[in-house]
């Protein structure tokens, strides 16, 4: 890219941002009037609730804000690789976005979008496409050399269903191929695609993988979520909450970079609210299996007993190993102890027990939880490399 592009490039990024809603919802509008087949490919439900409008777009224009060192960008890029692996992105479908994204730019920035303009922006984009193409590629072959791994979509069958709490159920899903199926790291991911026939489409969501690897299955763990007022019920979720034993769902490979590095000595420290409890609860079991005895103080959140998923799993692994201390706040609860306290987490109660010299600390909830409990961290002296969060929707938060 020449300076003169990357000169432009910077020109137009105040204009871009003040209009950027309005591109990144033309952008959307267009793509799917145009290539209406990419509705099976992105998340409809985040589309209704405006999160998606915000990463693709927004992840474009902080290149183009970091253009004399895209460098500085790698590690989030790596996060959406892993995430557009998960979901079976092709570099074909790099050319159709790349399509609507300039013509978007084009369209709503009208005569302030010269020919030279347009010139840079298609260059940037192309560079960042080929870099994200090239690291997709890479995780791609990487999971076919696994064993039992695959690329695609894989026909897996429903082999047993668990109630874990008031609104979420375990679905234990084995290959339909009997085949191997590849291990994964404590707190990766897969993606599933269900057909909706209201929509007449599939979708795909991912979910965390909420048990220690096991070769004969995967196990996801899934909160119905309900919706309310004029919100309307979650789509996908709903759905697989009424499947039953023997129905098929097709699931892509494990994914994810927030995990556990299990053969670290590391204390850590899990912190988890409502169903943010699932790659904790892999996490747990793996470093409870790997024997390694590090110190692991988990603090959960969530509404009451009845929505404590896992609880008594918990329980168990703290009744029988002094490396886990475990701490609950609810809500709602009628007992108060050392260890079940009322209301929303509060780390800074917590501060003896959590800041541990060397500990890494792994945050799992709804963004403002995020947030806040990373928020806390810092104040409580924690250091930012030591932090890993992740958000069950589009990545919106840079905090870190
Ligand atoms: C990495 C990752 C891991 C995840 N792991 C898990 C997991 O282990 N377990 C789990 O249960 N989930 C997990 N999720 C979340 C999961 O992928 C889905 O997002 C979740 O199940 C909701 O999907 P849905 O189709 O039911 O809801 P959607 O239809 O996608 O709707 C999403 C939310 O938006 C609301 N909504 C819908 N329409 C509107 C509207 N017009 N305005 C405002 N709000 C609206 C819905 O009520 C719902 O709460 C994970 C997500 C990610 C990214
Ligand atoms: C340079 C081009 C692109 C950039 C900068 C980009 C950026 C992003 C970002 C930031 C996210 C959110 C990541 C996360 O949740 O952690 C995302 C998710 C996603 N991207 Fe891309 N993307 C690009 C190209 C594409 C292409 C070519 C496709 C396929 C048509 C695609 C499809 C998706 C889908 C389906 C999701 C998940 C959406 C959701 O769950 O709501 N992206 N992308």
């Amino acid at each position: 890219m020449t300076s003169k592009q990357k000169r432009s490039i910077k020109d137009t990024i105040p204009t871009l941002k003040t209009n950027g809603i309005d591109l990144t919802k033309h952008f959307y509008k267009r793509m799917f009037f145009h290539n209406p087949e990419l509705k099976n490919v992105f998340n409809m439900g985040n589309q209704a609730n405006g999160k998606q409008q915000n990463a693709l777009a927004g992840a474009v224009l902080a290149y183009a804000e970091h253009i004399e060192n895209p460098g500085i960008l790698i590690g989030t890029l790596e996060t959406i690789g892993n995430k557009h692996v998960s979901l079976n992105i092709t570099p074909e479908q790099y050319d159709i976005v790349g399509t609507h994204l300039l013509a978007s730019i084009k369209e709503v920035l009208a005569d302030k979008a010269t020919d030279d303009i347009i010139e840079a922006w298609t260059q940037a984009y192309n560079e960042l496409a080929a870099i994200m193409i090239s690291i997709e590629e890479k995780l791609y072959q990487n999971n076919l050399t696994k064993k039992g791994g695959w690329k695609g979509w894989r026909a897996f069958t429903i082999s047993s269903i668990v109630d874990e709490s008031k609104e979420i159920k375990s679905f234990y899903l084995e290959p339909k191929d009997k085949k191997d199926i590849p291990p994964y790291f404590p707190g990766q991911y897969i993606t599933v695609k269900i057909f909706i026939p209201s929509l007449g489409y599939e979708q795909p969501r991912q979910y965390s993988l909420s048990s220690v690897f096991i070769p004969n299955y995967y196990r996801i763990s899934v909160k119905k979520e309900i919706g309310m007022d004029r919100i309307p019920d979650g789509m996908v979720s709903n759905h697989i909450h009424e499947k039953v034993i023997g129905d098929e769902i097709w699931v892509s490979s494990p994914s994810g970079t927030f995990y556990a590095d299990i053969v670290s000595d590391d204390p850590l420290v899990l912190i988890s609210g409502g169903v943010g409890v699932t790659p904790m609860m892999s996490i747990l079991e793996a470093y409870s299996n790997s024997g390694m005895g590090n110190n692991v103080v988990w603090v959960h959140g969530c509404k009451n007993e009845e929505f404590h998923t896992f609880k008594s799993e918990v329980e168990l692994l703290q009744q029988n190993n002094d490396w886990l201390s475990s701490f609950v706040f609810y809500e709602e609860t009628e007992i108060e102890n050392e260890v079940v306290r009322k209301g929303r987490i509060d780390l800074s109660a917590l501060e003896a027990k959590i800041i541990i010299n060397g500990a890494k600390y792994y945050i799992c909830g709804p963004e403002p939880f995020i947030k806040a409990h990373y928020n806390s961290l810092i104040t409580l002296g924690v250091s930012r490399d030591s932090i890993f969060y992740e958000e069950f929707g589009p990545q919106l938060l840079q905090i870190n």
